[in-house]
């Protein structure tokens, strides 16, 4: 018998069977239990995935207890301060950082891909005035699956790649396009002469009746929101999309489905849903009486920006983007930050807080990255869009990463039946 595995005994039967562990390269150590039900007839149980890999991958790690996290090895903290969202995006994709020449390659590529087809522009006319951005995002990322015809044979890599990098240049537009409809504003075309963030915000914001021009510090914290999101293993959003893609789905129909599912208040929802908790509780001296309904068992509500699945250490995005918001609100009236006040008192009292300590639920990146967009001026139904704009460099890698995974199949998982044992049809005159 190797030493390198666990033997699972049925005591209902006597019956064993010797399963292998796979070592990783960091981490836990897994069990291969896909031989299970054909040895001893059992599945096993996880709802919500808590101890269950659900695949191999190269491309992000993340240590909960240590708060580790690293984009192909390199840690997230030294990516934060030396790296860009575009070098980071070639990173997660390609797995090493690019030379000069491919990166600018790379670069001149996605610049090459930022415009939308007009017909798609028409779109955006279709949503009611007052629809959410993310309902928006869902609905035009899924309709980009009628426009590219040539490039959605999912079997061919360099189609894979045409699609990956589509998505990756028109995210932006298309999130910028879902903000302006909404006001009535007309829908600029992306300028190349412009980074990646500088035309994102570019086609936020600008006015046809006004000079435009770039705020350095809205640029600098994008930046670090964008890295830091960029993406982060086997998350519900990205799930999503492997789960979706397992089916040979093309990339623009799975990556609208991960959009649909990071739009989520308990996933990337969670930055759009702090504010409102901070508005929600209006004044400081309202703070114990929410940190008390977030502690009851009988009440659903919990603190938005406080957990997290992985983490039981404090989030090391958090930790970053903690150090840039704080910078941000002191170079901001402090006249204005009543709710900056309420959110650095309800940090405060939940990290000397038993229930919290005790659960290790320490603030997340969404908590501090909805402040910085709050203080940035953004819309609040964009925190959401942003986050996804970003994720989409994770989304795409980790799809790709599957494509090319020979051990993946389509995801099928299976379920304990609680239902009523067969019974027979009675007829309606019967009943
Ligand atoms: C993201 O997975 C990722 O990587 C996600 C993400 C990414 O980059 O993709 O990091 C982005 O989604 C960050 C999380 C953003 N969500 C929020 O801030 C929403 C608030 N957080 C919670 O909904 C919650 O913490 C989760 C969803 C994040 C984690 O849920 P878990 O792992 O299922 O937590 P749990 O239910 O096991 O919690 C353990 C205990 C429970 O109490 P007991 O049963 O032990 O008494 O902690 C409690 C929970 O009730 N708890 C909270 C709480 N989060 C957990 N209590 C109050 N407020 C909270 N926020």
């Amino acid at each position: 018998m190797s030493n390198n595995t666990v033997t699972i005994t049925d005591n209902r039967t006597g019956k064993k069977v010797d399963l292998d562990i796979l070592d990783p390269t960091m981490g836990s150590s897994t069990i291969d239990i896909r031989k299970l039900h054909k040895e001893l007839g059992l599945f096993t149980y996880d709802p919500g995935f808590q101890a269950t890999a659900s695949c191999k991958s190269d491309i992000t790690f993340i240590d909960g207890d240590k708060g580790i996290l690293l984009y192909r090895g390199y840690p997230i903290e030294q990516l934060a301060e030396k790296s860009g969202y575009l070098e980071t995006s070639y990173l997660l994709i390609y797995g090493h950082l690019p030379t000069p020449v491919e990166y600018h390659t790379f670069v001149k590529t996605i610049k090459n891909h930022t415009m939308v087809h007009e017909d798609l522009k028409m779109f955006f006319n279709g949503f009611h005035h007052d629809a959410h951005p993310m309902a928006i995002m869902v609905g035009v990322v899924g309709a980009l699956s009628a426009f590219y015809h040539d490039s959605l044979d999912v079997n061919n890599p360099r189609h894979r790649e045409i699609s990956a990098h589509r998505l990756l240049a028109k995210m932006p537009t298309i999130a910028a396009y879902s903000h302006r409809r909404a006001h009535g504003l007309p829908l600029p075309y992306p300028r190349n002469d412009l980074d990646f963030i500088e035309n994102f915000l570019y086609m936020m914001f600008s006015v046809p009746s006004r000079e435009w021009s770039v705020d350095p510090i809205a640029v600098r914290a994008m930046r670090l929101i964008f890295i830091l999101h960029a993406d982060h293993e086997q998350n519900a959003s990205t799930s999503t999309v492997r789960l979706a893609s397992s089916s040979g789905a093309n990339p623009f129909a799975c990556i609208s489905a991960g959009i649909a599912s990071l739009w989520g208040p308990a996933h990337g929802g969670a930055n759009e849903a702090v504010i409102r908790m901070l508005e929600e509780i209006g004044t400081p001296d309202r703070i114990p009486q929410f940190i008390a309904r977030a502690k009851d068992k009988d009440d659903e509500y919990r603190l938005m920006g406080f957990g997290h699945r992985v983490y039981k250490n404090y989030d090391p995005r958090a930790k970053i983007i903690r150090a840039a918001c704080n910078e941000l609100l002191e170079t901001m009236d402090s006249t204005n930050t009543p709710l900056f006040d309420i959110a650095r008192e309800l940090e405060r009292i939940a990290l000397e807080d038993e229930y919290f300590v005790s659960r290790n639920l320490y603030p997340n990146v969404d908590f501090y990255s909805g402040i910085i967009f709050k203080a940035l001026g953004m819309p609040m139904n964009m925190f959401t869009v942003i986050f996804a704009m970003a994720r989409t460099a994770g989304w795409i890698s980790q799809w790709l990463e599957m494509m090319d995974d020979k051990e993946q199949r389509i995801g099928r998982p299976r379920q304990i039946y609680t239902g009523v044992k067969m019974r027979d049809y009675v007829d309606l005159n019967q009943r």
